[in-house]
């Protein structure tokens, strides 16, 4: 696996978290684009600048991309995520603005100037950015190492519709595009991103670390949490997003399968639904690694451990 990512993004409290285990690890973050998501572009922007400059990354690129989907009006996550996006913790205001480039030129550019297999791109939000990316330069697919996505449910359902996670619910037409590029996927769907619950420990542990970092991702967990403790009953909210950077670091704490997923596009039911032939009933061609299974507890002492070195 390439050791060189960029990120796509729609901070986000739990994308922030993933920014942060990226920047804090040996990972060679070539930029971070963005995307319409969670809230709109000008605060994922502002949000992605925000956590570059805590990670104290203020050199790294941040490209703006696709304001909202590629049909259809965009669905944003202020319920969840609060209307900055990134409530529960007062960061100051970003030390500059986005770096000049659209952010699918940018994904285009960085990974056509690089050796075949060096650039693993890891996507945080909706498929926007990526497809966009694709429909200008299909060669990319190829040239990427992998293209590793939080995104979809199968077994656990949907978190937005009883179908359709919101990452694919967002942009359903670029994720079908992306799922049918060829590009090598490996997908973290809500069946895995649903077993690293935060939990007050876990919360404490974060704190515990004794710096800026630490304080930031326990407030951030603090707020997130809410919104899922009562929805799904339990003690704390999912990690998504970090999930995907936790796989490049220590893809020993996943298990999944490599099978056939098809994106529903049409259905006002189901849109948005990713549809997966865990069984491999079908008898279409497998086209994601479809992960399944986390070791919780190495993923949390992994976040924690590099949170610890920003
Ligand atoms: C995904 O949607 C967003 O709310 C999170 O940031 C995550 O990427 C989970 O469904
Ligand atoms: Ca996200």
């Amino acid at each position: 696996m390439g050791n060189s990512v960029i990120i796509d993004t729609d901070p986000g409290q739990d994308d922030a978290v993933a920014l942060l285990l990226a920047l804090g690890s040996t990972l060679d973050v070539l930029a971070v684009t963005v995307g319409a998501g969670n809230v709109p572009l000008d605060l994922t922007v502002k949000n992605a600048l925000k956590v570059c400059d805590l990670a104290n990354r203020s050199d790294l690129p941040v490209y703006a991309g696709a304001g909202g989907p590629l049909e259809g009006d965009l669905v944003t996550a202020e319920h969840v995520h609060g209307p900055s996006g990134l409530d529960g913790y007062d960061l100051p205001p970003p030390s500059r603005l986005a770096s000049k480039g659209y952010a699918p030129d940018k994904i285009v550019e960085l990974i056509m100037n690089r050796p075949v297999g060096e650039v693993t791109l890891c996507t945080l939000g909706p498929l926007t950015n990526v497809a966009l990316a694709l429909r200008l330069e299909p060669k990319i697919a190829k040239r990427l190492s992998k293209v590793v996505m939080m995104g979809g449910g199968f077994f656990e359902g949907g978190n937005t519709t009883p179908a359709a996670e919101f990452n694919i619910y967002v942009d359903p037409v670029a994720a079908a595009e992306v799922f049918s590029s060829g590009i090598d996927l490996v997908m973290m769907p809500l069946d895995v991103t649903h077993q690293v619950l935060s939990n007050p420990d876990r919360v404490r542990a974060f704190k515990e670390i004794g710096n800026l970092a630490g304080e930031v991702v326990a407030g951030w967990i603090g707020f997130f949490d809410r919104y899922d403790m009562e929805k799904y009953g339990t003690e704390g909210a999912p990690l998504h997003d970090p999930c995907v950077i936790a796989y490049l670091l220590e893809p020993g704490l996943f298990s999944g399968r490599f099978c056939n997923v098809e994106i529903e596009t049409e259905s006002p039911l189901t849109r948005g639904m990713t549809v997966v032939d865990w069984w491999g009933v079908s008898g279409r061609t497998p086209n994601a690694h479809v992960m399944r299974h986390v070791d919780a507890e190495g993923f949390f002492s992994l976040l924690v451990r590099t949170v610890g070195m920003l």
